[in-house]
């Protein structure tokens, strides 16, 4: 079954608004990457203050092949500049709005969807 990754963002209160309106203008270019299922950015409503973007993946070498792509730098290259690293992402720095990533990786085991 699928690997599921989950970057996982610290965002100050007063940045909500600019992580969301950065995803809202994002690159979609995790689309049309080689195995890749889907994508959701989770918004913390409840016992946590982190967001959670969760992405699924056929295998895991199509995650790592994605990471690695011109897609993942493009989808991330305002992070990046923005965020004066030189690269943005990997190294739990990121771009302005998020001050912490964590990426945090799961097998799906079982699942069930609505009949
Ligand atoms: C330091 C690490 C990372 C940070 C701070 C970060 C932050 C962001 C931000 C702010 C965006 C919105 C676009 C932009 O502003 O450029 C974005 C896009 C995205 N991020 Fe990350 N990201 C990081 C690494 C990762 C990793 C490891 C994954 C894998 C789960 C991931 C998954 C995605 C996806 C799927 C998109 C949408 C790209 C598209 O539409 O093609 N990110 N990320």
């Amino acid at each position: 079954m699928s690997v599921v990754k989950i970057n996982v963002l610290t965002v100050g209160e007063d940045r909500r608004e600019e992580l969301e309106r950065r995803f809202a203008g994002r690159a979609g270019l995790v689309e049309s990457a080689e195995g890749f299922e889907r994508f959701e950015l989770l918004r913390p409503t409840e016992g946590t203050d982190k967001y959670f973007v969760v992405t699924h993946w056929r295998s895991e070498e199509d995650f790592q092949r994605w990471t690695e792509s011109r897609q993942f730098r493009e989808g991330h290259a305002k992070a990046a500049a923005d965020g004066g690293q030189g690269h943005g992402h990997g190294h739990g720095h990121g771009g302005p709005a998020a001050t912490g990533a964590e990426l945090w990786a799961f097998e799906v085991i079982q699942r069930a969807d609505a009949t």
